[in-house]
């Protein structure tokens, strides 16, 4: 799968875990930035990744801060995007089957490296499961017009 990888300086860290593990996992994944420890604005990487996730340029978003809230609040803004902040596996698996997400969000200074792949493999394990979620995922782009 093509994957948009993207951090603030406070998920720079396991930004470089999460494509260690995307990369050994064969996923191709793309960097998105930010390239260094030094603070930066959230948004400017949302924006990044989700408009690559929304353009159709990669097939799946993840996205890191500190905590994965201002991440998945600006990620949710652009249209086509249903980013999911998850802090277990259980919950990103179940965006994919019920919620069609396309972003998956996480919080550096929440979860730790090892935890944060189980997410990630959970994310990327989901398949949507259509039926009675289509026509709720339909009512969320029923909010965008
Ligand atoms: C940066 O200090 C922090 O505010 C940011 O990474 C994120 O947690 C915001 O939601």
């Amino acid at each position: 799968m093509r994957i948009a990888v993207g951090s603030d300086h406070a998920g720079f860290e396991l930004k470089r875990e999460v494509l260690n593990y995307l990369e050994a996992s064969g996923h191709e994944a793309e960097d998105f930035g930010t390239r260094s420890r030094e603070s930066c604005d959230y948004p400017d990487f949302a924006r990044a990744v989700a408009q690559a996730v929304a353009s159709g340029r990669v097939e799946l978003g993840i996205l890191i801060c500190g905590t994965g809230i201002g991440m998945s609040i600006a990620a949710n803004k652009v249209p086509g995007v249903r980013a999911a902040l998850c802090g277990e596996p259980y919950s990103a698996r179940l965006a994919r089957e019920h919620n069609d997400a396309n972003v998956l969000c996480l919080g550096a200074r929440v979860v730790g490296p090892g935890l944060a792949a189980d997410i990630v493999g959970a994310f990327l394990s989901g398949r949507f499961a259509g039926g009675r979620h289509s026509r709720r995922v339909e009512k969320l782009r029923g909010l965008e017009r």
